[in-house]
């Protein structure tokens, strides 16, 4: 007789339109997440499409909107108590677009990873997301970039590094050319191979 596998509750943190929570989604059923399963999705931003991925899929939905509160510090406080309501073991940010103070990073220490459209060190830190990453790297004139999943700590996309993979910068790339290559042939690989190796 084998022994039971606990499960990992997976809460994945979101903003918008939920492609990289749509590879997670597809990994769990394929059973590539190992014993991690998507229990909550909890978003940002009201109206996120990524809410209607989840609902889609009938997994929980919340929504902690960050312009009704004040400060990160007050708006941190009231995720760091969802996400222990949750039972969360795992915390993946999956363009998720706020940061959450150490009061959170401390509490989830080595259990929250983020997913960032650039090969870190490069394109990182305060105001590096979305489009506003491939732009930068566009305007450098950057052969390659890519993707990087680090473990989230209180300073912005400075946490130990998971796993890379480069992309190929091509002539005549827009940003949303970039970014929707670097999304296709690397974010939405090893986010959800990161999540197994947790
Ligand atoms: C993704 O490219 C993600 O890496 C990026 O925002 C996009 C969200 O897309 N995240 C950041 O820039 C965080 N610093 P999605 O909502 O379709 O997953």
């Amino acid at each position: 007789m084998g022994v039971a596998m606990s499960k990992t509750n997976i809460v994945v943190l979101v903003s918008g339109g939920g492609t990289n929570l749509q590879a997670l989604i597809d990994a769990e059923k394929r059973g590539e997440l190992g014993n991690g399963e998507i229990t909550c999705v909890i978003s940002s931003k009201e109206g996120a499409y990524a809410l209607t991925r989840a609902e889609e899929n009938n997994i929980k939905t919340r929504t902690l909107i960050r312009k009704d509160f004040s400060d990160i510090a007050s708006y941190s406080k009231a995720m760091k108590a969802l996400l222990i309501e949750e039972q969360a073991d795992l915390i993946v940010y999956a363009g998720f677009m706020t940061i959450l103070d150490e009061n959170v990073c401390d509490t989830f220490k080595n259990k929250m990873i983020n997913v960032h459209p650039a090969l870190i060190p490069s394109f990182c830190g305060k105001g590096f997301y979305g489009l506003h990453v491939h732009e930068c790297a566009l305007e450098k004139g950057v052969k390659v970039s890519g993707a990087t999943v680090h473990f989230v700590t209180p300073e912005c996309d400075a946490g130990p590094i998971i796993l890379q993979k480069a992309v190929e910068v091509r002539q005549g790339d827009t940003p949303e050319t970039l970014q929707q290559r670097i999304m296709e042939e690397a974010e939405w690989n090893i986010l959800p191979e990161a999540v197994k190796l947790f």
